[in-house]
């Protein structure tokens, strides 16, 4: 380590005066994600739910799932909620609902999780991407017209980590070009663009309910939010065989039920959100506080517009599988949201995109590393946290 960058550390250390209670050595097991802490305040009530829902024996769709789609469509302020079996289903079963179908063109960005993608191929159409904004890490408006096509049906912008896109451009360039909008607020669950909650301002809005997320069930769960009657229609059919009443199959459905005890389960997760993501937004603050003077080390921003619900919080580093392994054999456990963009993955080599084509999701697919997040977060786990990653990310080269 150089001089300058001793003397760096050791200000950045005296700025956080708490943190000189730890040894060197001292070593605390800080997990990643801790779902045991966040259900254990609600275990009597989930009992009592799940006893509920097995008396009743509403185990595939039925009251527990009509009223968690009544009580997720007036949380979000939209006109209907469709509950269906995962997030993937919800975005496969949209872009299905609004006719996107084989020789499509659908935009969305690289540094997303996969499904996303598959969801567009799983309707025959073609992802296309775009390059994403740097501080935002969200889809960068600029990008679109570059992309357009006369194939171009639909636009998934992703309000990726918790962060809304920016969506008015987005939606301004694709009422200009017809195009429809589907949010994949599969990580935004509250989060806020200019006051209107993620998921509702384009044509629908794609939420998972896998158990890590901000809003999450006990097992599989998804669901689709929409002021669009018709669209609600058509989901509804799909995600239950195509049925419009029992055993009468307007068209080829699926099979995408959301169970009845995950509707339970996340009725009542639903009522603590707010107040779950107002605490991860407090962690979020806290880290970015403490880590504000490491040069080495760049911490999330949150635009102007958006109330951010960190569904990850993701620093920026240089050497991140340094850092990362660092971390861990410190007891600290991270992650990194996503290794690969999906346009380099193996499974999307038909669509020949090559590396340097989207700089800025790649560069960002190799420096961004996940720290500790959930609502439950102690004072002491953050500053061990900030203090291995201070000691670990000095030395390694400062990002601009
Ligand atoms: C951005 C994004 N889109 C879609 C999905 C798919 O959701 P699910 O895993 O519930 O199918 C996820 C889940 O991790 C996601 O993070």
């Amino acid at each position: 380590m150089s001089g300058a960058q001793a003397s760096r550390s050791t200000r950045s250390l005296d700025h956080n005066a708490q943190i000189h209670r730890f040894t060197p050595n001292h070593k605390m097991k800080v997990p990643f994600l801790d779902l045991k802490a966040h259900h254990a305040p609600f275990i009597e009530k989930f009992d009592r739910a799940i006893r509920e829902v097995i008396e009743s024996s509403a185990f595939a769709g039925g009251p527990f799932v009509e009223k968690f789609e009544e009580e997720f469509a007036e949380f979000c302020g939209s006109s209907f909620a469709i509950a269906v079996g995962n997030g993937t289903d919800a975005l496969w079963l949209t872009l299905l609902g609004l006719g996107i179908d084989e020789g499509d063109e659908v935009i969305t960005v690289p540094n997303t999780f996969i499904a996303t993608a598959e969801a567009i191929t799983y309707c025959k159409a073609r992802p296309v991407f775009v390059d994403v904004d740097p501080n935002t890490f969200t889809m960068n408006p600029a990008e679109l017209e570059k992309s357009l096509t006369e194939k171009t049906k639909a636009i998934i912008p992703v309000h990726l980590f918790g962060q809304p896109a920016d969506m008015d451009p987005i939606l301004e360039f694709a009422r200009a070009n017809g195009l429809f909008v589907v949010e994949d607020a599969a990580q935004a669950h509250g989060a806020e663009y200019k006051g209107r909650k993620a998921g509702t301002m384009g044509d629908a809005g794609c939420f998972s309910f896998y158990p890590g997320k901000n809003l999450g069930a006990f097992g599989e769960a998804g669901a689709v939010v929409t002021n669009d009657p018709e669209l609600r229609k058509q989901i509804q059919m799909l995600r239950d065989h195509g049925q419009s009443r029992k055993y009468y199959h307007a068209l080829m459905g699926w099979n995408c039920r959301m169970d009845g005890i995950q509707a339970a389960v996340l009725s009542i997760k639903l009522r603590h959100l707010d107040e779950a993501n107002g605490l991860r937004r407090k962690h979020a603050t806290e880290y970015s506080q403490a880590l504000a003077g490491i040069d080495e080390v760049l911490t999330p921003f949150e635009a102007m517009y958006a109330r951010h619900v960190y569904h990850v919080y993701a620093i920026r580093v240089q050497e991140r599988d340094v850092v990362a392994r660092n971390l861990q054999d410190r007891g600290v456990g991270c992650a990194v949201h996503y290794p690969v963009p999906i346009h380099l993955q193996e499974a999307c080599r038909n669509l020949g995109y090559k590396k340097g084509a989207f700089p800025i999701a790649e560069s960002l697919a190799d420096q961004f590393l996940s720290l500790p997040m959930f609502p439950e977060l102690t004072k002491e786990q953050i500053e061990y946290v900030v203090r291995c990653v201070t000691e670990a990310a000095i030395g390694a080269e400062a990002l601009v």
